[in-house]
């Protein structure tokens, strides 16, 4: 398969395809982005990169690199929600339509084509000339929203998908008219961290057995003792305890796995105002693998220049914050980092109970706080109890299913990793939606 890379940023779309196994070469990619190139060249140097806007791209350019597959992810700024929602009049859709342009007037046009975009993007003009240029040329073709939550990956980042075919070649599935919220053949693309060859993660202390991780009602009455007759004391030290059996690995099997069930049901029950609602809540995936296992193996003072300062543990109230033992985090995006609200999940490091119990306590009292300069020192002291941090790079590019062999250049900043992160996908559901785009009907 020939494959060219449109938008390719840090190779979202790249790894993807080396992880749906289907043999390959990206003849080229491109994208216009000095930092998204440079982590690119970096983890795929045998690739052709081309550091040029899309719209000096000609039929004729196409045609002579014959290839068989386009992915891509155009900007999607102009389609977001909380932006000003231009679509085809934002200077930004102009490469894109410029690409649908050349579709029709292409001699060797691919036979496989591949769009990722933001939730909001079906609803678009430009969404609408694409299905339109896509009949044109013969394809067939199915949408998508999808959610890692779906894959099992704790990690909400509903996205809009389209893969298309071209004929005589046909799809495995019967398609639909309807945006599709599953994969028609999702039981066999179920996630199973660090199965793959190149391992999925960088570090993961316990193996997943996500069938453990399920509190069915008849086991419920196993676990009152830790979620109805809270004593303080004791949980704290019970909870210590599973935690340093955890992050040094001590404790394998039932005993790891059951832990986190009895941390998530005292924690939820004190907790549970800590965390944002995000728009693919509305489902809930008991399944999810934990954070824990995204997390880097680190010693503890690694983490410290990730700790949130006195200034940022201001934005306490909007902020969603997780532990180990919780099964999802809010989407990470580019502002993650410099920017609190709806960028993405903050790590909670304490595992005391009491800690959390007062921070929890401290977040109702202060909910309709306006003035943050009403706050005493016991209150900042109340939250950098929690020890909040930001979630590392590399743990971000563990959600996003980035194997571990993927590295980034040491001379960027962290907010330039931070920023071309959260422009990336889910290589995971790429992935899958890759495998389900090429099969054939049996
Ligand atoms: C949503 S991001 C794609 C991210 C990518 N899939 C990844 O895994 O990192 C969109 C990318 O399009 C690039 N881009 C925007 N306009 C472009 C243009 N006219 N020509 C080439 N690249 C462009 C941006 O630099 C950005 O990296």
């Amino acid at each position: 398969m020939k494959v060219l890379e449109l938008y390719s940023g840090i190779g979202g779309m790249h790894c993807a395809l080396k992880d749906s196994g289907i043999p390959h070469k990206v003849v080229a990619a491109i994208d216009v982005n000095t930092t998204a190139n440079k982590i690119y060249k970096h983890n795929f140097p045998g690739t052709k990169l081309m550091d040029c806007g899309i719209e000096s791209l000609t039929a004729r350019k196409l045609d002579e690199m014959k290839i068989n597959m386009i992915l891509m992810s155009p900007p999607c700024q102009p389609f977001t929600r909380v932006g000003k929602k231009l679509d085809a009049e934002d200077i930004r859709t102009s490469s894109f339509l410029h690409l649908l342009s050349l579709l029709p007037r292409l001699n060797n046009c691919p036979k496989y084509i591949l769009v990722e975009n933001v939730k909001g993007f079906e609803e678009s003009d430009t969404c609408l000339k694409l299905r339109e240029t896509l009949r044109e040329c013969n394809f067939a073709y199915q949408e998508f929203m999808l959610s890692p939550l779906q894959f099992d990956i704790p990690n909400s980042r509903l996205r809009y998908y389209l893969i298309a075919k071209r004929a005589p070649l046909k799809f495995s599935f019967e398609t639909s008219a309807e945006i599709l919220t599953f994969l028609p053949e999702e039981n066999h693309l179920k996630y199973v961290p660090g199965k793959s060859e190149e391992g999925q993660f960088s570090t993961m202390y316990i193996a997943c057995d996500t069938s453990q991780n399920n509190v069915s009602d008849k086991d419920e009455s196993k676990y009152e003792c830790t979620t109805k007759n809270t004593d303080l004391e004791q949980s704290n030290k019970a909870e210590e305890k599973h935690t340093k059996n955890l992050l040094h690995g001590t404790s394998q099997g039932n005993s790891a796995a059951k832990c986190p069930i009895c941390r998530e049901q005292c924690l939820q029950t004190m907790g549970h105002n800590m965390r944002q609602i995000t728009e693919d809540d509305s489902d809930h995936y008991p399944n999810c693998c934990p954070v824990l296992n995204f997390l880097e193996d680190k010693p503890p003072d690694f983490f410290d220049s990730f700790l949130l300062t006195k200034k940022e543990l201001k934005r306490f109230l909007v902020m969603d914050i997780v532990f180990p033992c919780l099964k999802k985090t809010t989407c990470f995006t580019k502002r993650y980092g410099h920017f609190m609200e709806g960028a993405g999940s903050i790590f909670q490091m304490s595992q005391n109970i009491y800690n959390m119990k007062e921070a929890s306590e401290l977040k109702d009292r202060t909910q309709e706080l306006k003035n943050r300069a009403d706050w005493t020192d016991e209150d900042y002291e109340v939250l950098s109890r929690l020890r909040l941090r930001y979630f590392t790079p590399r743990e971000i590019a563990n959600f996003l299913c980035f194997p571990s062999t993927y590295d980034f250049p040491t001379d960027l900043s962290r907010i330039q990793l931070y920023r071309t992160l959260g422009n990336s996908l889910n290589v995971h559901v790429v992935s899958a939606l890759i495998q389900l785009m090429v099969k054939n009907p049996e």
